[in-house]
């Protein structure tokens, strides 16, 4: 029943259980597994390795595109499977081993992973385990609904486990376009010009002999946790609507924008829902992640196409978007996260780059990751690659969190994803700042007067103005300048 999916004769053979497959992977070993952000993981042979492990020593550094569903890093972290995490993360259970130090997690951006693997700069991955709608007559993988890094996990691997996941429809086939940017230093231009260009394949292009085992799989991806818009995130969205109308007055941008990219989270996908009431039309993506807004924007005629490396969906719209496919094939593209995120398409592009911060500070510079400076949340993920290289580059946040205790705007990030030099925009649901063409003692000013809280405002300009005493290009007291954090460690409250 699955002889239309595994299209190659000879690898009929191959076709064997989960804890066959599993038996490949051995204590020590590098793994490259698909999926990301929830979608497109393989959903066997991470059980049959947990349950392994239950009998025997055996850890592995786990590379994968992103954050992985069906509970894989769960499952994977209780039976102590992994050593070593690369490059992304979002599951609580190992959030908890890597901020107790028992997993080395490595936080990168999300397109230097198989940057870094292909010029040998870290571990050569021993084997890879992909998820597959289908393998084509000529051996080719057929990814199901995200590329992330498997492509290159694959053709890098001396040995590839395929799950071919029978839930995928047929019609996935044609929506990938997997291209390999060529050996530096001479490597040849990435040839996208616009975000509805094709330049590879549909299918991942590896010798049939490395196809080692072939599982088959009926389980579906998990769906996405988003919230659902609430008063903050429209605001926040409102603001975001009223700057790009400004720009598009000014004759800086048209009325289809730019690409947008759209980082995770429910905030960054209430933006995108909010472009729905927008003037804005026949817009674009290229971004990382497809989420439940790129469909709605597209059935409202708003998006004319989207480029991304996975989609990502709620319970509600996974099976009508899986189900509708025909409908949107020709207006989307997923391509390996290495030239969704790549920073020379995101600098010829322009693309809009909206991310979501943990908190900002005064002077722009935003933290992504680290709660408190030391806990690792999830991952600094594309945002990086996106933000350095964009026509302008946002950070959303609501102005508080913890029901108020912890101000998002404080007088020092406790850490730094992003610098103040690659942050044009903070929006919060006070307002926003842009940040374009200022200095710093400029920036603190309107950060403050625009995006913090009213709770926080006069503190923080009373922190801004004793900084200012002291003098500097970026003033600061620094006795005090992590004080809020301190006492938010302490009391859980970040003033008094
Ligand atoms: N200090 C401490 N905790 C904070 C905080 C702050 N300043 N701001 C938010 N939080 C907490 C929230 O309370 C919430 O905690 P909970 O899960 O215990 O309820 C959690 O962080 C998530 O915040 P939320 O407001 O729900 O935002 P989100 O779902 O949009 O996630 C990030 C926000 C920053 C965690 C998320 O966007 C992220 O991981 N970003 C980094 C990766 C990235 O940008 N990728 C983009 C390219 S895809």
């Amino acid at each position: 029943m699955y002889r239309d999916r595994i299209r190659m004769n000879s690898l009929w053979g191959r076709v064997m259980s989960p804890e066959e497959a599993a038996l490949m992977i051995h204590d020590g070993m590098v793994v490259g597994m698909s999926g990301f952000t929830r979608a497109g993981d393989c959903k066997e042979v991470p059980f049959a390795l947990a349950e392994r492990a239950r009998q025997e020593p055996l850890k592995i550094t786990l590379m994968t595109g992103a954050s992985l569903g069906n509970d894989i890093d769960q499952i994977l972290a209780e039976a102590d499977v992994i050593a070593r995490r690369i490059p992304f993360q979002g599951d609580p259970t190992l959030r908890r081993k890597i901020n107790a130090g028992e997993v080395m997690f490595i936080d990168q951006h999300l397109s230097e992973t198989v940057e870094l693997l292909r010029s040998r700069q870290i571990p050569a991955i021993d084997i890879a385990v992909v998820e597959a709608t289908a393998i084509t007559a000529e051996g080719g993988i057929v990814p199901t609904t995200s590329v992330g890094n498997s492509a290159s996990f694959a053709v890098l691997a001396p040995k590839v486990i395929v799950e071919v996941n029978l839930t995928m429809p047929h019609e996935l086939e044609g929506l990938h376009d997997i291209y390999f940017p060529t050996y530096r230093p001479y490597r040849s231009p990435i040839p996208v010009t616009a975000a509805d260009s094709r330049i590879g394949l549909p299918a991942i292009p590896i010798d049939p002999q490395k196809i080692a085992g072939i599982v088959i799989t009926r389980k579906a991806d998990s769906p996405s946790r988003l919230e659902q818009p609430d008063e903050e995130t429209r605001a926040i969205a409102g603001h975001l609507e009223a700057f790009l109308t400004r720009e598009v007055r000014a004759g800086r941008l048209s009325p289809s924008l730019q690409p947008l990219q759209v980082g995770i989270g429910s905030i960054a996908n209430a933006v995108m829902h909010g472009f729905l009431d927008s003037r804005f039309t026949n817009l674009t993506m290229y971004s990382e992640v497809l989420q439940d807004s790129t469909f709605e924007l597209m059935d409202a005629g708003k998006l004319r196409f989207a480029s991304g490396s996975s989609f990502t969906l709620s319970a509600d719209r996974y099976g009508q978007v899986l189900s509708d496919l025909p409908r949107y094939r020709d207006r989307m593209v997923l391509r390996p996260q290495e030239i969704s995120n790549h920073p020379e398409v995101a600098r010829r592009l322009g693309i809009i780059a909206i991310n979501t911060a943990l908190e900002c500070d005064i002077y722009g510079n935003v933290n992504s990751t680290h709660v408190g400076g030391t806990h690792m949340m999830n991952g600094i993920g594309g945002s990086g690659d996106f933000a350095r290289n964009a026509h302008f580059s946002v950070f959303v946040t609501k102005s508080i969190a913890k029901r108020g205790a912890i101000s998002s705007i404080v007088p020092m990030v406790s850490h730094v994803d992003h610098t103040e030099h690659d942050v044009d925009i903070i929006a919060t649901e006070i307002g926003l700042a842009d940040l374009r063409g200022l200095a710093p003692r400029e920036r603190a000013e309107l950060v403050i007067n625009n995006c913090a809280h009213p709770t926080y405002r006069g503190e923080l300009m009373e922190y801004f103005r004793a900084a200012c005493r002291r003098g500097g290009q970026t003033p600061h007291v620094l006795e005090e300048a992590l004080g809020w954090h301190v006492r938010a460690r302490e009391t859980g409250r970040m003033l008094g």
